[in-house]
Formats: structure tokens, C-alpha cells, sequence
């Protein structure tokens, strides 16, 4: 079945939704996104990706395409046409269409797209048995804290990772893990310490991340925002990853090394199960 999507004011049937050939977005990845999840037909921490959009539009000079009150409105009104009750939202921002210039354009008012993709979150199979992670070097630019739709690095490190039989890349640099090639990486390490990467540049700052180590640290758990080695994550008591997409999901490999048992590790479980039934109270 087509969807409605929004594109610059519009809401249109998908077929029907066109962008300009030269929009930025399209010639230079000149663009910002956003994700965020829908569940029992709300939204899972808006607020929070939506000041990530006002600052990843603020660190490019991008105009935003309208104040943040609208922007909710249409997640809603995408949300209700499309009757998703679990799901995601794609929203994404680019610089409008001009000339093609390196230099940024001026008076171009930006593009807005939004659209709906129905999705099971909570029923997933990788939370039943775990995934398996390859390690690869981290090639993205140096601003990764800016959510920038230029995601070929991302796509290559996952290819590897299937090609290796696995189901994620984590990314390395320096020798030690920035993140997932599409989400935030932890450790639980054998004094039961949750370590995950500090927030800089070097990696993007997750809204479940956020989430998550605010509920871990209420749980009584002992969080530590450090970079850490791949081979302190393969000895490691558990490992899981977070992303919109994803939640909290359990990291049962890494580079071919089992995790303690094989199987989702409690920590991980446990948090899973918090961050869900916290996000459903929460949602708009
Ligand atoms: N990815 N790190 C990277 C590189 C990401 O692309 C993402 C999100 C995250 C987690 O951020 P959050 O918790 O705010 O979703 C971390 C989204 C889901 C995507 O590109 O589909």
C-alpha cells in the first residue's frame, strides 16, 4: 500500500513526492536526519531528537524548515495517515536546491521530508538470541556528533559485517571503538561496570544513549563514559548496542569471540526491558 509522505508543506502519496535534482541533499549530502520511533502510535522521545536536529542544523549554518511545535504536529499527522502503531519516522533536512557550489547558497529556503516505514521493534528476534559484531577501521569524517545523511561509511561497515557473517560492524579508531556503524556500543565489564565511549566528535550523540545510561545509573549500575579496546570488548561480561531502531540489543560476538555463555547477558535484558517500558510512559 503507498504511503503519504510529506515533502516541503505537502502531504502526497509516495509516487506523487519529488525532489529537485539539485538539492544539496542530493548533490552533496548537504543534509541533516532524524529518526525516531513510534510506539503504540506515539513518539519515543521527541524532544530530545529534536533539539539533536536544531544542533546539527545549527553546526552546518542550515535554516531549520520551521519551528519545533510544527514539527511534532507533522510527525503526528504522518504517524495517523499511515495508521503506524510501531514503527519509525525518517525526517530529514537539506539545504534546498541551488546551483551546484561548494560554497553554501544563499536564500535558498531548506527542503523538509518526512516519512513513515511500519516496523516490529519490540518483537525482534536479535533480542531473543543476540548479535554477532565484526570490527573495522572507523573511515567516517570527524564530525560525527552532526547526524549528516552522508552514510556510505556506514553502509560499507555493514557490508563487511554481513559479508563476515555477522550482523553489525563496530567501528574502530586509534585502536580503540567509537561506535556501531548505526548505534552507540557498551560493554559490561567483569566487575559489572557499563563502559560505553564518551561523548566528543568521535561518535554521534544516541537519544537512546542518553536514555539508557540515565536509567542504568537509577538502577544502581556503575557507568563509566571511557573509550575502550576491542579486545577489552571481547572478554567482556556482556555487550549491546543502542539506537532508535533498536533500543537495547543484546551483543552476544565480537570478531568471532563469544560472549560469556553465547546468550543475551542480564545487564542488557534488564535494560531492554526498563528503557521500553519507560519510553512508552513518556511517549507524545
Ligand atoms: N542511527 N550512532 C550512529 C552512527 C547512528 O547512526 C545512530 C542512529 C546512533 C544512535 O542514536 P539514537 O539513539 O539517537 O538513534 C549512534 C539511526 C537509528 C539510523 O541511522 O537509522
Amino acid at each position: 500500500m503507498s504511503r503519504t509522505v510529506y515533502v516541503n508543506g505537502k502531504y502526497l502519496p509516495e509516487e506523487e513526492a519529488m525532489i529537485s535534482v539539485f538539492d544539496r541533499g542530493f548533490l552533496m549530502a548537504d543534509g541533516v536526519y532524524e529518526v525516531t520511533t513510534v510506539l503504540d502510535g506515539k513518539l519515543i522521545d521527541f524532544d530530545g531528537h529534536a533539539a539533536r536536529l536544531e544542533r546539527s542544523l545549527g553546526e552546518l549554518d542550515m535554516a531549520a524548515p520551521c519551528d519545533r511545535a510544527t514539527l511534532l504536529a507533522i510527525h503526528r499527522e504522518l504517524v495517523a495517515r499511515n495508521a503506524v502503531t510501531e514503527g519509525l519516522v525518517y525526517l530529514q533536512v537539506t539545504r534546498g536546491a541551488a546551483d551546484r557550489d561548494f560554497a553554501y547558497p544563499e536564500g535558498v529556503a531548506p527542503s523538509l521530508v518526512m516519512f513513515t516505514q511500519a516496523k516490529s521493534l519490540i518483537d525482534s528476534k536479535a533480542a531473543k538470541t543476540g548479535m554477532k559484531v565484526i570490527s573495522v577501521p572507523d573511515i567516517r569524517w570527524a564530525r560525527r556528533d552532526i547526524k549528516t545523511v552522508q552514510l556510505l561509511a556506514p553502509s560499507m561497515a555493514k557490508m563487511a559485517a554481513k559479508a563476515a557473517g555477522a550482523d553489525d560492524a563496530w567501528l574502530v579508531e586509534d585502536g580503540q571503538v567509537t561506535e556501531g556503524s548505526s548505534n552507540n556500543a557498551y560493554i559490561v565489564t567483569a566487575d559489572g561496570t557499563l563502559v560505553t565511549r564518551d561523548l566528543s566528535n568521535r561518535i554521534l550523540h544516541g537519544i537512546t544513549r542518553a536514555a539508557v545510561l540515565r536509567f542504568a545509573r537509577e538502577a544502581g549500575i556503575k557507568v563509566e563514559e571511557r573509550a575502550f579496546t576491542i579486545e577489552e570488548a571481547k572478554v567482556a561480561r556482556e555487550a549491546f548496542i543502542t539506537s532508535a531502531s533498536t533500543f537495547v540489543m543484546p551483543v552476544v560476538e565480537i570478531d568471532g569471540a563469544r560472549l560469556g555463555d553465547g546468550a543475551p547477558g542480564p545487564v542488557a535484558t534488564r535494560l531492554r526491558e526498563i528503557y521500553i517500558e519507560e519510553s512508552r510512559k513518556a511517549a507524545v
